[in-house]
């Protein structure tokens, strides 16, 4: 036996390219707290996945998390950002079922989808069909699953019911309209007054909407006529809050049942009392958070793979704009409505 010589490895650590980020190290006005800046790399353990990220949007849950109002609250710095897709960059040593070069999208959303690579761990990646538009994976769950359950999860609606909904516009609405259509479900839609209203109506209407009334339209006394051959609704879903949460309540029939989602005017809701004695109205609330721990990961894999299938088929979409990365702040800008009403923005990276 010839003689037995230590051999020494060097272990270099697999690494990320460094990554140019959108982050913020304090709570404040989005617009000015969030600066872009490069990242170092970082190490990929062996169940990471490092990601060159293709596309990620602006919610208004990202801009309430830098504002600080939000109950997820990631620790700072914080890099923003929650939905997002992207293709494999490079895997750690026990990744087995990923490889460079496949679609993938965050799944469930997590911190830090704004920036060029993202490391994460293995759990956090949903590997997709290559021919999924990276824009439709990269904001599949916030939006269209909300959607999707409260469609699914407070009244039991049949073919020919009927749904109420206000800020129908934003990409709920939207998909609340069509997915309620693939069921045989009618929708009457409120949106705001503002400019670009009847464009905006006629994209509802267009993606199936049965009614949609500006909120100065159902400025009436005789409201239940409105409804014309749509039977009253049993379910209303609320974006908004204020009065255009009263114009929900109104429509709905008997026993009906409100689902509030989201505060976009930033106003309560009022309900009167006889509401509650003689209409027998409830009032509930929805939040895809509870959905999301990772218990019920797979369960909401499905789910994102029905909706990315409709998809794919061509039966759900919804208005986005592409935004380069470097103009970042221009999309941020108009996600804070400082431009007026927008289309979703969502950021594409480019390399
Ligand atoms: N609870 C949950 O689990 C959950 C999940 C997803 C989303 N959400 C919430 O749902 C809401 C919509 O989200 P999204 O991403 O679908 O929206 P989005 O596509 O970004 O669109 C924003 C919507 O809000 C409307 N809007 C903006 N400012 C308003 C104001 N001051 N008063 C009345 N309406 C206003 C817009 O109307 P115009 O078209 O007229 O500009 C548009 O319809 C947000 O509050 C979001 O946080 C909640």
């Amino acid at each position: 036996m010839g003689e037995i010589r230590p051999c020494v490895v060097a272990f270099s650590a697999l690494m990320s390219p460094p990554s140019t980020a959108v982050v913020y190290d304090h709570h404040g006005p989005p617009d000015t707290v969030t600066k872009i800046i490069q990242l170092p790399p970082v190490e990929i353990k062996a169940n990471d996945v490092c990601v060159k990220m293709l596309a990620a949007p602006i919610n208004p849950s990202d801009i309430n998390q830098i504002q600080g109002v939000y109950p997820v609250k990631p620790q700072l710095p914080t890099v923003g950002g929650r939905e997002g897709a992207g293709v494999v960059h490079s895997v750690g040593s026990a990744i087995r079922d990923l490889s460079p070069g496949d679609l993938v999208m965050v799944s469930p959303p997590s911190a830090g989808t704004w920036q060029t690579h993202v490391v994460k761990d293995k759990v956090f990646w949903h590997k997709l069909d290559k021919d999924t538009p990276a824009e439709y994976a990269a904001t599949v769950t916030i939006n269209p699953l909300t959607a999707l359950r409260m469609i699914e999860d407070f009244v039991d609606l049949k073919s020919g019911d009927a749904v109420v909904q206000n800020g129908a516009t934003s990409m709920v609405g939207q998909c609340v309209i069509q997915l309620a259509k693939l069921r045989g479900i009618r929708t009457i839609n409120i949106i705001r007054d503002r400019p670009g209203s009847d464009e905006a109506k006629d994209k509802l209407k267009k993606l199936g909407a049965d009614e949609v009334y500006t909120e100065s339209q159902l400025d009436v006394k005789n409201f239940k006529s409105l409804l014309g051959n749509v039977p009253e609704p049993a379910l209303g879903f609320n974006c908004v809050g204020g009065n255009a949460a009263s114009l929900v309540l109104k429509f709905l029939r008997q026993g009906g049942t409100m689902v509030t989602y989201g505060g976009m005017a930033k106003k309560p809701i009022t309900v009167s009392t006889s509401s509650f004695i003689f209409k027998g109205l409830s009032l509930k609330g929805f939040y895809l958070q509870n959905w999301l721990d990772l218990d019920r990961n797979e369960e909401c894999r499905k789910m994102i793979d029905y909706l990315l299938g409709l998809i794919r088929e061509g039966k759900l979409t919804y208005d986005m704009e592409l935004a380069p990365f470097s103009e970042f702040h221009t999309a941020l800008d108009k996600s804070l409505g400082k431009l007026g009403s927008q289309r979703k923005q969502v950021i594409k990276f480019k390399f």
